[in-house]
């Protein structure tokens, strides 16, 4: 039955079948649309909250209008996000890895740990830091277990920005073994490994024994790798060791040190290396190669890596 019947036999009143007028504008627009989306929020009560809403709407909607995103692609985003989020667990954060491969993370580090002249920089933290390494004397050695690395020892002191020693610094310390994988990742490892704490003693001073460092590739059996093989980019990370420093009175330093030999440092796949965490690793094939301290208290027998790097502190709201 069409509508004129149903009116004339009294089942609808004609106001039921009036088109509303249109005396609001409609969403005619992709614009009308973004204005009203924006418009929604304007009510939010918490001032940075209503700046970050707004401002993502207008991104996220400028966006979708600069590359015309068709359907299909929209539902594949969708898909990929989902398929992201099935991906994390308590060993794996894929979300991070996706903040870590677009840039974002180290933009957020840049932003928010800027850095006076002289104090060591930041980078990334990464998925593989983890609670409850042992506490090691001077010289301890994270990497008991490595058979294959080549001995390393890292040296140096923690200074503050005018170059004076901060004693009883605590460095945590992590890598990878020599097979490129972090603990939580090796299968062959049930506890702990490649990694420990260590304080500077009233010099300033402190020294680690470890293996040196590999490149190695980020998880890439999820999302993340499909999308760094579909962009044609690799998942190579350059050798490193990662570092956060803290101290009472300083802000904590969370970085690494890189290789300078490593053939990723240009294309490092998370964006994190700067130039003034590059350090050479020298090689020592008799003990007279080795300088400094490394000369008198080197516990092992050559052939091993030296290598120096002082971490300088900014003081806390300097
Ligand atoms: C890492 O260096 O451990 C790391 C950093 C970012 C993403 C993946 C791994
Ligand atoms: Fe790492």
């Amino acid at each position: 039955m069409v509508e004129s019947e149903l009116i004339s036999k009294g089942v609808m009143k004609m106001a039921s079948v009036m088109k509303p007028l249109a005396t609001k504008p409609g969403l005619t627009t992709e614009d009308d649309i973004t204005a009203e989306v924006l418009r929604r929020f304007e009510g939010t009560e918490d001032p940075r909250l209503r700046q970050i809403m707004s401002s993502l709407v207008r991104h996220l909607h400028a966006f979708v209008k600069d590359v015309q995103l068709t359907e299909t692609e929209w539902f594949q985003a969708i898909e990929f996000l989902t398929e992201t989020g099935h991906m994390c667990s308590d060993k794996r954060q894929e979300f991070i890895l996706l903040s870590d491969t677009l840039g974002v993370s180290m933009v957020v580090d840049l932003i928010n740990h800027r850095k006076p002249e002289g104090a060591t920089e930041s980078t990334v933290l990464g998925p593989f830091h983890r609670e409850g390494s042992s506490d090691m004397p001077f010289g301890g050695n994270i990497a008991p277990l490595d058979k294959e690395g080549t001995p390393t020892f890292v040296m140096g002191r923690v200074l503050d920005v005018e170059g004076r020693p901060i004693a009883n610094a605590l460095l945590d310390v992590w890598q990878t073994g020599s097979n490129g994988l972090y603990d939580s990742q090796d299968p062959e490892l049930q506890e702990l490994h490649m990694r420990g704490k260590f304080r500077t003693g009233a010099d300033g001073r402190f020294l680690i024994q470890t293996v040196r460092p590999v490149h190695y590739q980020i998880p890439s059996d999820g999302p993340v790798g499909r999308m760094l093989r579909a962009t044609n980019r690799h998942a190579w990370r350059p050798a490193h060791i990662h570092f956060v420093i803290a101290a009472d009175g300083y802000e904590t330093v969370t970085t690494h040190i890189f290789d300078s030999t490593d053939p990723y440092l240009e294309s490092d796949t998370v964006f994190a290396v700067k130039d003034s965490l590059i350090c050479t690793f020298q090689r020592c094939d008799t003990k007279d190669d080795a300088t400094g301290e490394a000369a008198t208290s080197l516990p092992v027998d050559p052939p091993f890596y030296t290598t120096r790097f002082d971490f300088v502190l900014k003081s806390v709201g300097r």
